[in-house]
């Protein structure tokens, strides 16, 4: 259905009203099935992961929000004042790095040598997220995906499968077809720069109960659910798991996940879903396309873990053959900032559960159906309930008719500053922000 919605949108429409309840049931259903089949292992990675992701959970997450925007507001403004050096001493002209995150290393002719700078970089509630920075190199030389219990060394699977942290890099271009869920430990990162990574045509990326984990560079496209069966999920251990949901990356129960410079199509559940209490997460300058659902952000309305859920979707480019979730939001903190969307067919941002989303600096370009016009779209509430949601837009660009709906009380907790300059012409910013959206081609010797 995933397909023929973007494709057959009239009849989508048709069809997913009166099964709009059953799907979520159906979700719901499968959700707790995964959870029954948690045998002690799993129930004891769920208890640690919980403490961890507790941990992880900031409480003052609006004047987070304004810290994100005055580091946007200098870079754009040129208010430097040397906090943070440029990489190398070439000049500006010849780099094409447009915003904060990537300012921060794609200027560095030798980003290659100096590949962990990355985890410097990263800002936005997954600010803190490291991946493998304190571990070794491990160099991807094989495609193949085909021991799920003993993966083969020199494979992705034997990579993210290791204890302790690793900082994964690849021998050269390759595709990849995931046999199985990918199940990647924590304290990795998956570094695509020099290669043309493809994750295509299988299954996809599970991040269950760990924290700490970088995706960089790489392309998800195509990507379907995986039948289960015997995988490993770490270097001491391996179990039975149940038929695998097909999102592009699930992110599940973890913390201290940034997500960047990823391209992703076409998945068969969500690109990215971040359910069972996940927070501290980033994904940032990607680039999605071809997809119904793209994000969902808390599974379900019983899932009252989700409430530390914090989230930052920052320069990342909503783009062709959309549908809608871009995200849909449950319980959490959202901060949407500086992101162009330029695709979707139903709306862009929605939720249920009182979610807070502070939406700031973006573009929305709303299709031509002129039902289809509202950004934001509230789910199994009334006015009067979903009134009390705080979800505001703060000199969002809206293109083409596009009207965000704001609700909920006055952001009195957070106060305009003098620097909030990104607000005064957010359209062309954001072009701006987002033009390098997606997996980049790195060149060794040259910046990126
Ligand atoms: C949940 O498990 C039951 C029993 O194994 C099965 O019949 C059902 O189809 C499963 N539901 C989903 C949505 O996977
Ligand atoms: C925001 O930045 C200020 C000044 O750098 C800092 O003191 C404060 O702790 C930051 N707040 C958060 C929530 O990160
Ligand atoms: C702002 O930028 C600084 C320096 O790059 C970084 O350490 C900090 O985490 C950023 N703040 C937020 C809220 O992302």
């Amino acid at each position: 259905m995933t397909k023929l919605c973007s494709i057959f949108l009239l009849t989508c429409l048709v069809v997913t009203i009166p099964t709009f309840y059953a799907n979520v049931l159906e979700d719901e259903e499968f959700l707790d099935n995964q959870t029954k089949s948690f045998d002690g292992y799993w129930k004891g990675r769920k208890q640690v992961a919980e403490k961890q992701n507790q941990e992880a959970y900031i409480t003052d997450p609006y004047s987070f929000t304004i810290n994100m925007t005055n580091n946007i507001s200098d870079l754009i403004t040129g208010e430097e004042k040397g906090r943070r050096n440029l990489a190398g001493k070439q000049s500006q002209d010849s780099c094409l790095a447009t915003n904060p995150i990537d300012r921060c290393w794609r200027c560095d002719p030798k980003w290659s040598e100096n590949r962990k700078k990355l985890a410097d970089c990263v800002q936005g509630f997954g600010r803190d997220t490291i991946g493998g920075k304190k571990g070794p190199f491990y160099v991807v030389t094989s495609n193949l995906d085909n021991d799920m219990v003993n993966p083969v060394p020199g494979t992705l699977r034997h990579a993210v499968t290791r204890n302790g942290p690793l900082w994964i890099i690849f021998a050269h271009s390759m595709n990849i077809r995931l046999s199985q869920e990918l199940i990647v430990a924590g304290d990795k990162t998956i570094d695509g720069r020099g290669a043309d990574i493809y994750i295509v045509n299988g299954a996809g990326f599970t991040i269950q109960f760990v924290k700490n984990v970088i995706i960089h560079g790489i392309k998800i496209f195509d990507i379907n659910a995986g039948q289960g069966g015997l995988i490993r999920d770490s270097e001491s251990h391996y179990g039975l798991r149940t038929q695998s949901d097909g999102d592009g990356i699930s992110i599940f129960g973890s913390s201290y996940i940034w997500i960047d410079h990823v391209s992703m199509r076409n998945a068969r559940d969500g690109l990215i879903d971040a359910i069972q209490g996940s927070t501290a997460i980033t994904i940032s300058n990607s680039h999605f396309t071809d997809h119904n659902e793209v994000m969902l952000f808390g599974a379900s309305d019983s899932h009252e873990e989700d409430k530390i859920m914090q989230i930052t979707l920052v320069f990342n480019h909503f783009g062709k053959r959309l549908v809608q979730r871009m995200p849909r939001c449950r319980f959490g903190f959202i901060h949407v900032v500086n992101n162009d969307y330029t695709h979707w067919e139903m709306y862009a941002i929605g939720g249920s559960k009182h979610p807070t989303i502070i939406s700031e600096g973006n573009r929305f370009v709303a299709p031509d159906s002129k039902d289809a016009k509202q950004i934001t779209k509230r789910e199994y509430s009334l006015e009067p309930e979903w009134k009390k949601w705080q979800w505001r837009s703060i000199k969002d660009e809206v293109i083409n008719g596009a009207f965000f709906i704001e609700s909920g009380p006055d952001l009195t907790n957070r106060p305009f500053t003098r620097k909030d300059m990104i607000s005064s012409r957010p359209g062309t910013y954001v072009g701006r922000l987002t033009r390098h959206a997606g997996s980049l081609r790195c060149i060794v010797g040259k910046p990126c």
